[in-house]
């Protein structure tokens, strides 16, 4: 009896580790994600694709040439289009018209590897393929569509998933849209209400198969699911092979686009809308998906300096995102020849420099008690145990800066600005909070210039 019992014991420790998912949402959502992504707090998106050649969109909201093609193509003619393609382009041009010009001569992915890394980012995410259908590897599935056929003649996934691989430490990630703009067969599909499946069959599924077998992504980003349900796209029977046999299967992390029925609610982490930013603590992992450039994922010739916003204003925002348990991930827009056009590169560079002396109140950090202060605007919180971070980004007046929410615990209570080795003085406030003497600090003495960050040790 006791004999049998051990064997059951045993069988049972045993079996767990191969606990396997069922292609249904109540199954999959009970799938950990793995712990990188969390602890990674910052990735790299890139949109990167044959609407890096027209590379124009609308100073007002942003909507691109490639938008205006489609929404044209299904009979919405925008006088705003026909005027800027005759200006600029001969009687005739389609939009595949653009993809011999999309060159990336002067892509280099070992460049590019040292620029996400110098970031601070741990992951990034390249489109793949966007809605247009154009894939940026040697797909079977998209003939005389793909960067090795026409374009770069190159596999533009492939060269950066080894240099990413090879020269950092940092977690490559695939953008995929299930659905595409211009493709006959998903047209058929949406014309019979989805009831047929051949997009899905012969091209969506086939591709996220082959881009997991050829590049091993640790990071599936979907997109492009809005118009059809879950359903038609077979996405939990992905997901099932994605996590139980694939060869991620460990490491792998994907967000919630897989159905207008599921985003938002299923999946790995939630992004919910572009540039999802809650502002108050969520019950699950998110991420908040943005553009440096406000208005645009491309790159656009057509635009100014005040279209991006400044390093301050990404570091508050990626601190809001932090606090309130998110990862950002901030979007890069590359030039057709394959460059990151220097403003980007500064925003980037600026994002590692601040990273590399406060890393330690981000990377691995959790929410605090308190997401942002209970008195001072902008001041917003996380933490490592027993210790808080506090991140303010207005230098107050007064040379005080009072932080309602943190009450003494320990009679050893230290406060310092992360960075630096100086030691500030306090004293509590009433009726609640602290108040920290920043007066006494010179100018030369700070790490950065944007957002500074005071370390709170016994505090609760
Ligand atoms: C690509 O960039 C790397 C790093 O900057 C450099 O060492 C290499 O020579 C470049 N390759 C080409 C083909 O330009
Ligand atoms: C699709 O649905 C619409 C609205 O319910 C209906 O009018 C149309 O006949 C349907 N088409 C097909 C092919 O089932
Ligand atoms: C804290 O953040 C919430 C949500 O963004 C906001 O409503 C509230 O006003 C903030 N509190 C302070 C003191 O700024």
């Amino acid at each position: 009896m006791e004999w049998m019992l051990k064997v059951a014991v045993v069988c049972c420790c045993v079996m767990l580790p191969y606990a396997r998912y069922s292609p249904t949402w109540d199954s999959l959502d009970t799938r950990p994600l793995p712990a990188w992504y969390d602890e990674a707090k910052l990735g790299i998106f890139i949109h990167f694709g044959v609407f890096s050649v027209p590379s124009f969109g609308s100073t007002h909201t942003g909507d691109t040439l490639a938008e205006w093609f489609w929404w044209y193509w299904q009979g919405k003619r925008s006088k705003d289009f026909v005027d800027f393609m005759e200006r600029n382009y001969p009687p005739g041009f389609t939009y595949g018209d653009f993809a011999p010009m999309f060159t990336a001569e002067f892509f280099n992915a070992s460049e590019w590897a040292g620029i996400f890394k110098a970031s601070g980012a741990k992951y990034i995410a390249l489109t793949s393929k966007h809605h247009e259908g154009f894939c940026n590897w040697p797909s079977a599935t998209a003939f005389n569509w793909n960067s090795m056929d026409v374009g770069p003649h190159r596999d533009i996934v492939g060269e950066l998933a080894n240099a990413i691989r090879n020269e950092t430490d940092i977690k490559f990630g695939l953008y995929h849209s299930l659905y595409e703009w211009f493709n006959p067969l998903y047209l058929k599909d949406k014309r019979n209400n989805f009831t047929t499946r051949d997009f899905v069959n012969e091209k969506t599924i086939p591709e996220l198969y082959d881009i997991v077998m050829k590049y091993k992504p640790e990071l599936v980003w979907s997109d492009g699911e809005w118009e059809a349900n879950s359903k038609y796209w077979t996405s939990a029977e992905f997901l099932a092979w994605l996590y139980n046999d694939s060869p991620v299967k460990d490491t792998v992390v994907t967000n919630d686009r897989w159905g207008k029925d599921v985003t938002c609610k299923h999946g790995g982490f939630l992004t919910c809308s572009d540039r999802y930013d809650p502002g108050t603590l969520q019950k699950r992992k998110w991420e908040n998906a943005m553009t440096i450039d406000k208005l645009s994922w491309g790159f656009r010739r057509n635009v100014g300096l005040s279209a991006y916003l400044t390093i301050k204003e990404l570091i508050q925002t990626f601190v809001e995102t932090i606090s309130c348990g998110g990862n950002m991930l901030m979007n890069v827009g590359p030039t057709k020849e394959g460059t990151i056009p220097a403003i980007y590169q500064e925003r980037l560079l600026q994002m590692g420099e601040w990273l590399s002396v406060v890393g330690e109140a981000v990377y691995a950090s959790e929410p605090w008690t308190h997401q942002n202060d209970s008195v001072t605007k902008g001041v917003w919180y996380t933490s490592k145990g027993d210790t808080a971070y506090a991140f303010f980004s207005t230098w107050p007046d007064s040379g005080y800066l009072h932080l309602g929410s943190p009450t003494m615990k320990a009679a050893d209570a230290r406060v310092t600005l992360l960075g630096t080795s100086i030691s500030l003085h306090w004293g509590k406030t009433h009726p609640t909070g602290i108040s920290v003497e920043l007066r006494s600090v010179l100018p030369p003495e700070l790490p950065n210039q944007w957002v500074w960050v005071l370390k709170l040790e016994g505090f609760q």
